[in-house]
C-alpha cells in the first residue's frame, strides 16, 4: 500500500498541464484528489482519464476571486476532510512581457492569480495543517521565480518571485509545526501555457522540453518522503536548457 493512500489533496490549475499531471500520479498513489480551475470541462476530462487509482473530484475555482477560493476549500473540508497536500499550480502569463507593452491592469491580473491566489489557498489549509502537525504544500513557481528572465516577462517574473518568497517565509514559520512547503522551479514544460507566448513554439521544441509527467514524478517523490525530510526548493529544467 502506498504511503499516500487516503491522503486528501487539493490541486489548483488541475485541469491541464502540470496540475493535471500531478493529479494523475497522486490519484494513482491512492490520494483523494480534488482538482480546480475556472473551466469545468478540462477538469472533467482529467477525472475521466484516470485509469485505476482513486477517482478524482472536480470543483471550479477562480483563484483571483477570494469568495471562490473560500467555497472551493469549504467544499473539500465538508465533503472529504482537511487537506493533507495542497498543490498551487494555477498560473497565467500574458503576451505583453515588457514594461513598454504592459499596462497596470496586466500587472494586477497576473499578480492576483499567481501570487495572491497562491497565498489565499495556503491561508485556507494552513491552520488545520498546523493543528495536526502535518501537511505538505507544493508551490509550482518557475525558474522565472529565481531569475528575472526575459522569456518570462516583467510581471510573470515578479509574481513568481513573490511565490518563492511566500513559500520560503511560510516554510520557515511552520518548520517546527510539521508542515513542509516546497517551491518547485520548472524550466520550460510542454503545456497549454506555451500557447500564450509572444512567439509560437515549434513542435520540435515542445517535444524536447520537460513534459508534465516529469514534474509529476518529482512532486510524487517529495510527497512520499517521511515527515522528517523536507525539500524547501528544487529546480527542474529540460536537459537542453541552460542554467545560469
Ligand atoms: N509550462 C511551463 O513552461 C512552466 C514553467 C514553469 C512554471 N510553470 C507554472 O506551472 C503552473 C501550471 O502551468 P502549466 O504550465 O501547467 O500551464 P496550463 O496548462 O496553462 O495550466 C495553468 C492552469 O491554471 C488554471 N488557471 C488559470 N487561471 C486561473 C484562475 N484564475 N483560477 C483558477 N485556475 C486558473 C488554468 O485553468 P483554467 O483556465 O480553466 O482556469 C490551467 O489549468 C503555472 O503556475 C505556471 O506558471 C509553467
Amino acid at each position: 500500500m502506498s504511503v499516500l493512500e487516503g491522503k486528501i489533496v487539493a490541486i489548483t490549475g488541475g485541469g491541464t498541464g502540470i496540475g493535471a499531471g500531478i493529479a494523475r500520479v497522486l490519484a494513482k498513489a491512492g490520494c483523494r484528489v480534488t482538482i480546480g480551475g475556472r473551466r469545468l470541462e478540462p477538469l472533467q476530462k482529467v477525472a475521466e482519464s484516470i485509469d485505476g487509482g482513486t477517482p478524482i473530484r472536480t470543483k471550479t475555482i477562480d483563484v483571483a476571486d477570494p469568495e471562490s477560493i473560500k467555497a472551493f476549500f469549504s467544499d473539500i473540508r465538508e465533503t472529504v476532510g482537511d487537506v493533507d497536500i495542497l498543490v498551487n499550480s494555477a498560473g497565467i502569463n500574458i503576451q505583453k512581457r515588457t514594461m513598454a507593452e504592459m499596462v497596470p491592469e496586466d500587472w494586477d491580473r497576473v499578480m492576483q492569480v499567481n501570487a495572491s491566489g497562491a497565498y489565499r489557498c495556503i491561508y485556507e489549509v494552513l491552520p488545520a495543517m498546523r493543528e495536526r502537525k502535518d501537511g505538505v504544500i507544493i508551490n509550482i513557481s518557475s525558474v522565472a521565480g529565481k531569475r528575472a528572465i526575459t522569456l518570462g516577462g516583467v510581471v510573470y517574473c515578479a509574481s513568481k518571485f513573490a511565490m518563492t518568497a511566500l513559500g520560503t517565509a511560510i516554510s520557515n514559520e511552520v518548520s517546527n509545526e510539521g508542515v513542509r512547503v516546497t517551491n518547485v522551479y520548472p524550466g520550460e514544460v510542454n503545456t497549454p501555457i506555451l500557447e500564450n507566448r509572444p512567439t509560437p513554439v515549434s513542435q520540435e521544441h515542445k517535444d524536447a522540453i520537460l513534459q508534465p509527467e516529469d514534474i509529476a514524478s518529482l512532486v510524487l517523490g517529495i510527497c512520499m518522503l517521511p515527515p522528517r525530510a523536507h525539500v524547501p526548493e528544487i529546480v527542474i529544467k529540460p536537459t537542453i536548457q541552460q542554467w545560469v
